[in-house]
């Protein structure tokens, strides 16, 4: 594969005529707002009138901030909102184009090794090796599934470089955890272009079209299925989060999973000692893959679960003064919809909170997630706040929760940190006779 560019090129950009030399790269003007966006740490320009005229040819765009070298980007074309993301903002951007190769393998390299000093292996063996721009290699995300490696792309950017990403994969795999990684062990999936048919992971085996296994995350067993669908059966970024939750799965006997998909919540409370565990989805499907998982743990009791096939706003109706729980966990999708209406996560707490308070024990919790980055964090406790106090809830914000260890999350990049939890106890004893919830 050939990384080294022809830079000698003279044609007006953005209405400036080129000075660009041999070794000395295109300057590229980006808008004055997507210079303060990189500054801040936001690592995307996104299409604009500025960004539209890089010529499609260039793998690297160099902008400029008053006419000096100010970021080394990836360029993308293709990408019908986000055309260029960070690789560096500073040095020599021309010697890095050209030891970009070099670079690349370094990131992987340091991204493998804080996975392996964090011990997350003796944990789980699902993890992310490398989580896109958090691990400064921007659009890639390499995910370890037992012994399987899926490699996820947001951007055409990476196409090109395939065999060098699966290279440096196999001889990180060797040289950080000392594991031997085959080609058939390998799947990567692109999904840069959201608009299109979701394609699901392919196999560089050309006889295997998909694979089913299991995964051991914090001693639960989960079914994955890469190759098969869009999505493989486990949201492996909620695993650190599901980690820091092991206090209060820990202290709860009944718990309700709102938004179950294939039960990762339900089956990590099992684990923990819940004898009663509701789980609410309005798939089928995911409802199939849900028991199928429980019974894939011989220590658990599908005799201690009940499946609920409906939207969570007839479940919680369908519960109300016939269940109790001490520990809620809802994580809707960013929008959703009954089948009849579409609906919004951040809108619909305004009706859910109250009833699934309504549902929650004294002294019990719940834990409420948004999975969007357009509702910041400080919009989303905002609303609770809000939700709470309209109502007259007794309810306590105890802790936040986020993307993190193998997920790590980056607060000045909204799309970085789009995962947002909020853990909530209801007072112990109605001490205050007039908040009685409406
Ligand atoms: C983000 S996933 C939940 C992931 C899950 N908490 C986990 O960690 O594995 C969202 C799930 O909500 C389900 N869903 C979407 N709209 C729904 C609704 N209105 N009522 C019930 N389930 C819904 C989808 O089928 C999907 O399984």
């Amino acid at each position: 594969m050939n990384y080294n560019r022809n830079f000698n090129r003279s044609e007006t950009i953005t209405g400036r005529t080129n000075t660009s030399h041999f070794n000395r790269p295109q300057l590229y003007e980006i808008h004055p707002i997507s210079i303060k966006m990189i500054q801040k740490g936001n690592p995307w320009v996104t299409l604009d009138k500025y960004s539209e005229q890089f010529h499609p040819n260039e793998k690297f765009i160099v902008a400029s901030n008053r006419r000096k070298p100010f970021a080394l980007l990836l360029h993308d074309p293709r990408h019908s909102t986000v055309r260029a993301r960070l690789w560096s903002k500073e040095g020599n951007f021309g010697k890095q184009i050209k030891n970009f190769k070099n670079d690349f393998i370094a990131r992987v390299k340091e991204a493998f090794k804080q996975r392996k000093d964090q011990k997350i292996l003796d944990k789980r063996n699902n993890l992310y090796l490398l989580f896109g721009e958090a691990d400064r290699v921007p659009g890639l995300f390499i995910q370890l599934l037992n012994d399987q490696i899926l490699i996820q792309s947001y951007t055409h950017f990476w196409d090109r470089y395939q065999d060098i990403i699966l290279q440096t994969v196999m001889n990180q795999m060797k040289q950080v955890f000392g594991v031997e990684v085959f080609k058939d062990q390998i799947w990567m999936q692109n999904r840069a272009d959201s608009n299109e048919f979701k394609a699901p992971a392919k196999g560089l085996d050309p006889n295997l079209s998909f694979k089913r296994f299991e995964i051991n995350e914090f001693g639960c067993k989960y079914n994955v299925s890469i190759g098969e669908f869009y999505d493989n059966g486990i949201y492996t970024d909620m695993a650190a989060v599901r980690e820091k939750l092991e206090k209060t799965f820990k202290s709860s006997k009944k718990v309700l999973n709102l938004y179950s998909y294939t039960g990762a919540f339900s089956v990590y409370a099992m684990k923990n000692g819940a004898t009663k565990v509701t789980s609410v989805d309005l798939s089928e499907t995911y409802m199939e893959l849900l028991e199928s998982n429980i019974k894939l743990n011989e220590d658990m009791s599908i005799g201690n679960h009940t499946s609920m096939i409906s939207s969570v706003s007839d479940a919680l109706n369908e519960l109300k003064d016939k269940e109790t729980f001490d520990l809620i966990i809802c994580d809707p999708p960013s929008s959703s919809s009954n089948g009849t209406k579409r609906t919004n996560a951040l809108k619909e707490y305004e009706k859910m909170l109250p009833k699934m308070y309504h549902l929650l024990e004294d002294g019990g919790q719940m834990v409420l997630f948004l999975n969007t980055h357009k509702v910041s964090k400080r919009k989303f406790s905002e609303k609770i706040d809000k939700i709470t106090a309209d109502k007259k809830l007794n309810l306590k914000n105890v802790k936040f929760l986020s993307l993190n260890s193998d997920c790590p999350s980056m607060p000045r990049f909204a799309e970085g940190s789009y995962l947002k939890g909020f853990i909530l106890k209801k007072a112990a004893q109605k001490d205050d006779t007039s908040k009685k919830p409406e």
